[in-house]
C-alpha cells in the first residue's frame, strides 16, 4: 500500500530526508519513530502529495506520487500534527464540512458520520461543540475526519501525543481496529513506547535516515523491553495495590505490576515498566515515599529499549 524507494528531500542545505526506502502492507500498523526533527512529518506530507521529493520515488494504493497526486489524495486519509482550530462548530457540522469537501453526496453524508463517530466512539459527543472536546476526543475526532471517505491507507501524524495513558489506549484500539478493516496505516510519535503496543512493524528515523526497519518482534527479539524495576515493601506502609494504582497515574510510567511471595501475609513486591525518556528512574523513590510506601529494596533491571536502539544503530537517538 505505501511503497517508497530513495526518497530525499532538501530545505536549502538541509537534508530533511536522505534516501528513504520503507513499504507498509494492507493491515500493517507501522510505527515511524523519531526525535523532533527527524524527518517524520516529511516522509508523511511526500507520501500525502504535499511536498514534492528531491530525488526517489513512491508509490501509495498503488498510484505514483509524482503523478497521480488527486488519486492519491482520495484514497488516504492524511491527519497532519497540527488539527485546524475550528470555533463555533459541533462535531456533527465539523463532519458534515469534511463530507461536503469530498464530494459525498448530501444524503449519503449522515450514514458515513454515523459510522466513524462510531467506530471513534464520539457518538455521543455528536452535538457537542468541538473545541469543548478533551484532547484525546479532539484527536479521536481528527481520525474520524480522515476516515470519512473510505481511505485505505492512513498517515497519521503524532496521533497519540499529548493523551492520558487511557486515551492512548483507546486510540490504540482505534488504530489497531483500522489495521483490521485492511487499512494500512503509518503513524508516528517520538515516543518508542508510544507505539511499540500498537504497531506490527517500526522505523526509527534519525536527521533524516531510516537506521532501523523491521518488525516489532524481531526489535524485541534483538533488545530487552523497556527498563522495568522491582521494589520489594515492607510491611507498614500502604498496600502494594494502593501504591500501584498512584504509580499507573505517572505519565512516566508504561505498567505497574502487584507481586506476593509466601501466601496471605508474605512480602509484596511492585514490578514498574517505564517509559522510555531522559527521566531515569530515581524519580521513582519520590512517588513511592509520596504513596506512603515503605521500600525494602529496590531493584533496576534491563535496559531502556531507546537505549537498546542505539546499539542496534550507530545512530545518536535520544
Ligand atoms: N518547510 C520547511 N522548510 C525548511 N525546513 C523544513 C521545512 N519542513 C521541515 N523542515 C526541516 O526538516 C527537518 C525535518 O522536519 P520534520 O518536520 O519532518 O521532522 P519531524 O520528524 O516531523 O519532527 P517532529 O517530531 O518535531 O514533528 C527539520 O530539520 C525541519 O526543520
Ligand atoms: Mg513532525
Amino acid at each position: 500500500m505505501i511503497e517508497a524507494r530513495g526518497l530525499t528531500k532538501r530545505f536549502g542545505s538541509l537534508v530533511a530526508l536522505e534516501n528513504l526506502t520503507l513499504s507498509i502492507g494492507p493491515g500493517e500498523v507501522f510505527g515511524f519513530i523519531g526525535p523532533n526533527g527527524a524527518g517524520k512529518s516529511t516522509t508523511m506530507k511526500i507520501l500525502a502529495c504535499l511536498l514534492t521529493p528531491d530525488a526517489g520515488s513512491a508509490r501509495v494504493a498503488g498510484y505514483d506520487i509524482r503523478t497521480d497526486g488527486d488519486l492519491i489524495r482520495r484514497a488516504i486519509g492524511y491527519m497532519p500534527d497540527f488539527l485546524g482550530v475550528y470555533d463555533d462548530l459541533t462535531v456533527d457540522e465539523y463532519l458534515q464540512f469534511f463530507a461536503a469537501a469530498f464530494g459525498i453526496e448530501r444524503k449519503k453524508r449522515k450514514g458515513v458520520i454515523d459510522g466513524v463517530l462510531e467506530l471513534t466512539d464520539l457518538g455521543a459527543k455528536r452535538h457537542a461543540m468541538v473545541d469543548s472536546l478533551s484532547r484525546g476526543m479532539q484527536q479521536r475526532l481528527g481520525v474520524a475526519r480522515v476516515l470519512i471517505h473510505e481511505p485505505k491507507v492512513l498517515l497519521l501524524d503524532e496521533p497519540a501525543s499529548g493523551l492520558d495513558p487511557r486515551a492512548r489506549i483507546e486510540m490504540r484500539e482505534l488504530l489497531t481496529e483500522l489495521a483490521r478493516m485492511g487499512k494500512a496505516l503509518m503513524v508516528s510519535s517520538h515516543i518508542l513506547s508510544e507505539l511499540a503496543e500498537m504497531s506490527t512493524s517500526i522505523g526509527i528515523i534519525e536527521r533524516g535516515r531510516l537506521l532501523y526497519a523491521g518488525s516489532i518482534q524481531d526489535a524485541y527479539a534483538r533488545v530487552r523491553a523497556g527498563e522495568r524495576i522491582t521494589i520489594a515493601l515492607e510491611p507498614g506502609g500502604r498496600a502494594a495495590a494502593e501504591v500501584a494504582a498512584v504509580l499507573s497515574r505517572d505519565e512516566r510510567i508504561a505498567k505497574v505490576g502487584v507481586e506476593r511471595e509466601g501466601g496471605e501475609s508474605g512480602t509484596e513486591r511492585l514490578v514498574v515498566e517505564l517509559k522510555a525518556g531522559k527521566h531515569g528512574h530515581h524519580f521513582l523513590f519520590e512517588l513511592l515515599l509520596g504513596a506512603g510506601a515503605r521500600i525494602g529494596s529496590f531493584t533496576p533491571e534491563g535496559v531502556k529499549l531507546e537505549d537498546a536502539f542505539l546499539k542496534l544503530t550507530t545512530g545518536a537517538l535520544q
